[in-house]
């Protein structure tokens, strides 16, 4: 069997097996992938999303924190499973981008509950209380970054809190030695650190292109 095409079979049929997504994600990502046709794959799918309110819903998350928002899919995703007062805080550099965000916020009736911070994400999580208060993060931004983002948010974690970790696969290219780019080695760097990481319990999901769930003990 060609394993490309039986990769692609695998994913839609997840998708076709996981909770669909509304009527307002759906137009999210058409008008994500007409505006911005280039960068539209950037976007999370249903599957991932549906996993996303999940895990918000599991641990009971009142306070969460994203890094990479672009067009507002996944901050819809958490933003919709917190706990009743929760708040998410979205971090992104792209104020056209987040335009269309914050406009399906308010479709999606989820706008009160996010806080958008337009600023280097490095910056904005080292400027945030040392204290553990995070119950959930999804980081999905600058790949080169995530080592950086990995440490500022586990160290903020509550005991049983989540970090989760989009795109950790690169594609496959973090097992090719002949790999050696900037964004490969920092993922590397990242996932060998959460593996050996004593302060969480983790695990890699070939879900898409690859989601690390590590939670903290
Ligand atoms: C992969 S996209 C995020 C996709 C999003 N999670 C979704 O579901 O549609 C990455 C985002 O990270 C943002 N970004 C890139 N570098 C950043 C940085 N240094 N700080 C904050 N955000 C950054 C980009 O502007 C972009 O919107």
């Amino acid at each position: 069997m060609d394993v490309a095409a039986s990769e692609e079979t695998v994913s839609d049929y997840l998708l076709a097996h996981s909770t669909a997504q509304d009527d307002v994600l759906a137009r999210l990502a058409e008008e994500t992938r007409t505006r911005f046709p280039e960068a539209a794959g950037m976007q999370i799918t249903a599957d991932e999303g549906a996993l996303l309110t999940m895990l918000t819903r599991l641990t009971g998350a009142r306070s969460a924190v994203e890094v990479g928002t672009f067009t507002g899919y996944s901050s819809i995703c958490i933003a919709r499973g917190l706990a009743d007062g929760g708040r998410l805080l979205a971090c992104d550099v792209s104020g056209e981008w987040t335009e269309v965000a914050q406009r399906y916020w308010a479709e999606a009736d989820v706008a009160d509950r996010i806080d958008l911070r337009l600023a280097p994400a490095a910056e904005t999580l080292a400027a945030l209380p040392a204290e553990p208060s995070i119950d959930l993060a999804f980081v999905d931004a600058d790949k080169e970054s995530y080592p950086t983002y990995y440490e500022e948010l586990v160290s903020r974690l509550r005991p049983g809190g989540l970090v989760l970790l989009d795109n950790v696969l690169l594609g496959g290219r973090v097992l090719d030695d002949g790999e050696g780019g900037e964004r490969v080695v920092a993922m590397r760097a990242v996932n060998d650190r959460v593996a050996a990481d004593d302060r969480v319990d983790a695990v890699m999901l070939p879900l898409r292109d690859g989601v690390t769930v590590a939670r903290r003990r």
